[in-house]
This record gives C-alpha cells, structure tokens and sequence, in this order.
C-alpha cells in the first residue's frame, strides 16, 4: 500500500505546492515510485513541474467510477507521475460539498493505485473543508509547512484543530509527521522568534527549516524542481533531507 502525505495549511504562500513538489521529486529520486495529486484550483502542481494544467482531478473527482489512470500524466521524470487540477478544480470541491460527500471518499477513490505508489502526495489549496479534509483524512502523515512569521501559530492552531476532529470523530488513523518551518531567515529576529515559538508549541514535531532561498522562486518560474535547478544548493540539500525524514517515518 501507498504513503499517502499531504501539506496542508489553511494559510496561503507558506509554501505547500514548492514543499510537495519538491518532496514528490525528493523521493522519487530516491527510486520510489511517486504521484502528486494537485487538489488546488491554482493548478501550480503542474506549473512547477513545466507541464500543462488539465481538468484531471476534476474528472478524477466528478466521475468518480470512471477509471482515474487515464487523468494521470508523466512529468518527464523517473518515478514522478501527476495528477493535475486547474480551475475546474473549484467546481469539483462544489460537488463534493453539494453530494456531502462521506469523509473516505477521496481515501477511497486513490485506494486502487496503492499498488502502483510508493507516496502519493497531496497538495492542497489554502482553506479547510471539502477537498482539503478529505485529503487529510485520506493521509498517513500530514506535513504542515509553516512561514516562521508573525502570526504562523493562527494557521497552526486551525489545522491541529481540524488534525483532532478528524481523529476523534472519524477515527482518522494518520499521523502528524512534522510542522515544516519555510521562508526562514536567521538575520531576521520575526523567523528566530517564530521558530522558538513553534518548538515552544510543537517540540520534536517541528522539522529542520527550509531557508528562504530565492532560487526556489525560480524553480517556480523556470517550470524545474530544486533537484533539477541547482542540486548543490542549500534549498536542495534541505528537501532532500526532508525526503530522508519521511523515507525514515513511513
Ligand atoms: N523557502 C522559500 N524561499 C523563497 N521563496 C519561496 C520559498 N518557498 C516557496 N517560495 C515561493 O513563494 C511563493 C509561494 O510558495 P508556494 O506556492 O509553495 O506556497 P503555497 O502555500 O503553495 O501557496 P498557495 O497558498 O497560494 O497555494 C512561490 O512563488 C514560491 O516559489
Ligand atoms: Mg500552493
């Protein structure tokens, strides 16, 4: 069976699209076999990988008896594999709120390729509800990318918030796998301090910082990942750490 991880944060721009693209590379170059599913409207899966954004969780969701391999595409890399949302994404997560749709649906609908995956990899949009706690709940190990900012601990307390409800009313059988800090900036004292407060919260639960880097901005513009943009960087040496640490959990 497949490791389903999702990056959830009700916040946006904490870096949850360049954290699970970045991740889904991470391990697939560690010869696993990967998908990354884009459950944002944005679509940026697609664009952060150089590929086009199609209708495919759309169709994936809507129809949902139809067979989902046809939406999935190749990214052009070894063991990497997407499926790819665009705008018509919202209009799924409109159906599944209208058919209330039960909590396992989407646990259920990627049950079929757990034979096929080693990790399939959730990216979300920033809200909560609909599409985004089915995808938790379809997860083993949630991973919350974090800005070491003022104010990160709001978004923190609303995810650990629906983490529980899940847990307690749906015996939910994920795990918490880690807060990852982002845009951290030592030479600022808003990151040190945030960070301190984010052990000071989460201890052991808070993974080492991926560093603001703006070779990462890049890699979104050029349609490459990390791993392909400048594997000396430090961006890369702390996702490929990253993908260590989740080798290492799952
Ligand atoms: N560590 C970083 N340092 C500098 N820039 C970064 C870093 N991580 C991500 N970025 C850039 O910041 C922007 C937001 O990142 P990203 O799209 O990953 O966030 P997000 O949480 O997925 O946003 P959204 O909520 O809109 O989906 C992007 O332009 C991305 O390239
Ligand atoms: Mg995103």
């Amino acid at each position: 069976m497949s490791i389903n991880i999702v990056t959830p944060n009700g916040k946006g721009g904490v870096g949850k699209t360049t954290s699970a693209s970045s991740l889904a590379h991470g391990l697939a170059l560690r010869n696993r076999r990967v998908l990354l599913v884009d459950f944002d409207p944005q679509g940026q899966c697609a664009t952060a990988l150089g590929i086009n954004q199609e209708p495919g969780v759309f169709n994936a969701l809507v129809n949902s008896h139809s067979d989902i391999h046809q939406w999935i595409r190749d990214t052009g890399r070894t063991g990497l594999d997407l499926l790819p949302g665009d705008r018509s994404t919202a209009t799924a997560q409109i159906v599944i709120n209208a058919e209330n749709r039960p909590i396992n649906s989407i646990r259920m609908l990627f049950k079929p390729l757990g034979k096929e995956y080693d990790y399939i990899i959730f990216d979300t949009a920033p809200s909560v509800g609909g599409i985004q706690e089915r995808a938790i709940y379809a997860s083993d190990l949630v991973l919350i990318p974090t800005a070491t900012e003022f104010l990160s601990m709001n978004g923190l307390a609303q995810m650990t918030e629906v983490l529980n409800s899940l847990r307690d009313q749906h015996t939910w059988p994920g795990k918490l796998a880690g807060i990852l800090p982002t845009f951290y900036d030592e030479q600022t004292s808003e990151s040190s301090k945030s960070l301190a407060e984010l052990k000071a919260n989460f201890g052991e639960n808070v993974l080492s910082p991926i560093h603001r880097a703006t070779i990462l901005r890049e890699c979104a513009a050029e349609g490459k990942t990390i791993f392909e943009m400048d594997p000396a960087s430090r961006a890369s040496r702390e996702y490929e750490e990253l993908s260590r640490v989740v080798v290492k959990l799952s």
